[in-house]
């Protein structure tokens, strides 16, 4: 895991942080050239590349830190129709602006027992990702169902959905894919990454069933009772 960590650092970083170089010596260079306007646009740039630098590291430093069991780990029983809700919330304004509609669908009376940090985090990135990859006019739901001792719960999406190839790719730190969105939004290709992280340590599974064109669900697996040993 320490080498697939450092191969992922060297080859993740090294492409953007050279561009950043390279831009950032072209402004320094050629500032007197430029119009107060056009050199705006350079530093727009130069923003935007920071902005992703930023999140490609936070990203890589969290799914270390995941690795090493730094992250604090404190199952407990919570309302998981709440946490769905909040963060169905958070988007509220993000889908508003593509005209996608938000359900949750589950019942308000699911408990869990979970990380709740964790599963917040983990629906957090599937709502992000149904956004990113759903064009306007779409629908996106969460709904639940009760397998044996465990909940699964999915993020439906009518959105772009993706190639058995793509599919393929998903999870896995050795082959992390990412893609742009419908609005050309861009990722690290890391957050599902850490979702399994946070899925698997919760003692579940997470899965995708997707066909091109016609959308994608994303489903996971947690615990529903503490399990006490007697
Ligand atoms: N709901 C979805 N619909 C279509 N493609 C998706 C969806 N969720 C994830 N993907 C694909 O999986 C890739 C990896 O997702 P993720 O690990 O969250 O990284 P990121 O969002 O930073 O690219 C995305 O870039 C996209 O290609
Ligand atoms: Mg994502």
């Amino acid at each position: 895991m320490k080498d697939k960590f450092f191969s992922i650092i060297a080859h993740d970083l090294k492409n953007p942080i050279g561009s950043f170089l390279n831009l950032s010596e072209v402004m320094f260079r050629t500032f007197d050239d430029f119009s107060r306007e056009e050199m705006k646009e350079f530093i727009e740039a130069l923003y935007e590349s920071s902005q992703n630098l930023f999140k490609l590291l936070d990203n890589l430093l969290t799914w270390s830190r995941a690795q090493t069991g730094k992250i604090d780990f404190n199952p407990e029983n919570f309302n998981l129709y709440a946490i769905v809700d909040s963060n169905l919330s958070l988007f509220k304004l993000n889908a508003e602006n593509k005209k996608i509609k938000l359900t949750n669908n589950l019942n308000p009376g699911t408990y869990v027992f979970a990380d709740i940090n964790m599963i917040n985090t983990v629906i957090r990135n599937l709502v992000s990702n149904s956004l990113k990859f759903t064009n306007e006019g779409g629908e996106i739901k969460a709904h639940s169902k009760i397998h044996g001792d465990m909940l699964e719960i999915s993020v439906t999406d009518t959105g772009i959905g993706m190639s058995e190839k793509i599919k393929n790719k998903l999870f896995r730190i050795d082959t992390h894919h990412t893609s742009v969105g419908t609005s050309n939004e861009k990722g690290t290709g890391l957050g599902l990454i850490l979702c399994k992280e946070f899925v698997n340590r919760n003692g579940g599974d997470i899965r995708v069933e997707s066909e091109v064109g016609k959308g994608s669900t994303f489903s996971f697996t947690v615990p529903i009772k503490h399990h006490h040993e007697d």
